[in-house]
């Protein structure tokens, strides 16, 4: 499903990432585990396109989307979160899921402002896609609050619902229990492990996680980085 080769990056003079190769097949979990500074936010951000690489290539699905800019990348199929939550902060909750949905939408300006059927009906489902996500994260009584009115659990639970509001094939989650306590980080686990049992997104979307029962390291083929130790690939 995604297929990682030999990806470089270069700030300047420093190295964050060497020579980076994986595969990601569908019906697995794999997580990328390394130090601070080991590369893992860098690789999560040319795998989504908000970095070029240096060098290497990123096929998903088959089709080599190298250089993608990220919106080509989401209408893809791969959708991630952020190690730092960024929600939009003056839409709420609800209105940050609903926005996430624009990948999958059709209806453009016009039709919108003479509300025609196709956009009508776009919005609509929208509006339903977002409000069932936000009760399957568990914040459904806090739609109508702001990023900044919610407590940082839950800002972690959102930007899943908004993730998955893109209908993705692959989802990238970049320390999705980053600054929790242990009995959040616990509550957050618990909500990625339970990604296996949703078939009301794409069935493709979430095929990937179902079949997630067991650990175990299938391979590490990560370069070095700055002099620090690699970051590893472990897979189902
Ligand atoms: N935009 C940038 N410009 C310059 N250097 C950068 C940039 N982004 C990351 N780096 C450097 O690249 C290296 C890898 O950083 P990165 O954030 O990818 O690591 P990480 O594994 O995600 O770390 P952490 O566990 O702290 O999140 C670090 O040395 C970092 O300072
Ligand atoms: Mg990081």
């Amino acid at each position: 499903m995604l297929v990682v080769q030999n990806i470089r990056k270069h700030f300047g003079g420093l190295t964050a990432l060497d020579g980076v190769s994986f595969e990601v097949s569908q019906g697995t979990l794999t997580a990328v585990i390394g130090p601070n500074g080991a590369g893992k936010t860098t690789l999560f951000n040319i795998v989504s396109g908000l970095l070029p690489p240096t060098a290497g290539t990123i096929t998903f699905q088959g089709v080599d989307v190298t250089g993608w800019p990220p919106h080509r990348i989401a209408r893809a199929g791969l959708s991630r979160t952020f190690q730092n939550i960024q929600l939009f902060p003056t839409l709420n909750a609800l209105e940050n899921v609903i926005a996430a949905r624009c990948c999958r939408t059709h209806s453009n300006l016009l039709e919108a402002l003479l509300f025609l059927p196709r956009d009508r009906l776009e919005r609509r489902r929208s509006r339903e896609i977002a409000e069932e996500l936000l009760a399957w994260v568990g914040i459904a009584a806090h739609r109508f609050l702001m990023p900044r009115e919610l407590p940082y659990g839950d800002q972690r639970r959102l930007e899943i619902a908004r993730a998955l509001a893109t209908e993705p094939a692959l989802l990238m989650l970049d320390e999705p229990t980053a600054g929790m306590s242990h009995l959040e980080a616990q509550e957050l686990m618990g909500l990625v492990g339970r990604l296996k049992e949703r078939g009301i997104v794409r069935p493709r979307a979430l095929a990937a996680l179902r079949l997630m029962t067991r650990w175990n390291v299938v391979g590490c083929s990560m370069g070095r980085s700055a002099g620090l130790a690699p970051c590893r690939i472990l897979s189902t």
